[in-house]
């Protein structure tokens, strides 16, 4: 079976490849000649991860899974979530956003926080959604060189090293991503 998943992030596309199964066969968009900006417009995380699957099936043809991710901190009312990316401006500067929060969170004692990973799979003419939460908190400063964007501030519940200082494969176990595509490589098996 092939499947496309429709990102443009490289670091999505390294830990979701190594979960995936030889039987499967994952595209990315380079792949199938897809170098456009896929549209997220919507205010939910679970809409925007729909609207980018139908958005290659519908132009490109190819049965496809998208993902989108937020980061839901407790105190601050469930914020960034979906505008986690453009959270300190529209340059998606990781380490920026980063800065941003812990500013945000300075001399605040509920470091609450989780990621929430909604997988939108578009399958002939199916949509199903699965939906992967990682528990945890932010840390006082960044720590470790591993992962990508939020990585360095996020400690996952029950550990005592951030996302960015996990192996991928530890990561993946525990995390939210991985979590939903858990869900979604049961569905496919069913
Ligand atoms: P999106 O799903 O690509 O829109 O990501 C939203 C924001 O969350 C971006 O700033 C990403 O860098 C960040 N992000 C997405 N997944 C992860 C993750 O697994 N760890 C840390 N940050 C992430």
């Amino acid at each position: 079976m092939k499947l496309v998943f429709a990102t443009n992030n490289l670091n999505k596309l390294r830990e979701v490849q190594a979960l995936v199964p030889h039987q499967i066969k994952l595209l990315s968009l380079a792949d199938i000649g897809c170098e456009e900006d896929i549209p997220e417009t919507s205010q939910t995380i679970e809409g925007n991860a729909k609207q980018k699957a139908r958005y290659i099936k519908e132009h490109y043809g190819y049965n496809c899974f998208a993902d989108d991710t937020g980061l839901e901190v407790e105190a601050l009312d469930g914020a960034p979530g979906v505008y986690s990316a453009r959270y300190a401006g529209k340059a998606k500067d990781a380490n920026a956003n980063m800065d941003k929060l812990l500013k945000e969170l300075a001399g605040i004692e509920n470091r609450n926080a989780q990621f929430k990973t909604v997988i939108a799979l578009v399958l002939d003419d199916t949509l199903e959604t699965f939906t992967g939460i990682c528990k945890g908190s932010i840390t006082p400063d960044k720590k470790g060189e591993g992962g990508f964007g939020y990585d360095p501030v996020f400690l996952p519940k029950g550990y005592t090293k951030t996302f960015a200082e996990l192996l991928l494969s530890e990561k993946n176990k525990i995390g939210h991503r991985g979590k939903a595509m858990d869900l979604l490589l049961k569905f496919l098996n069913r």
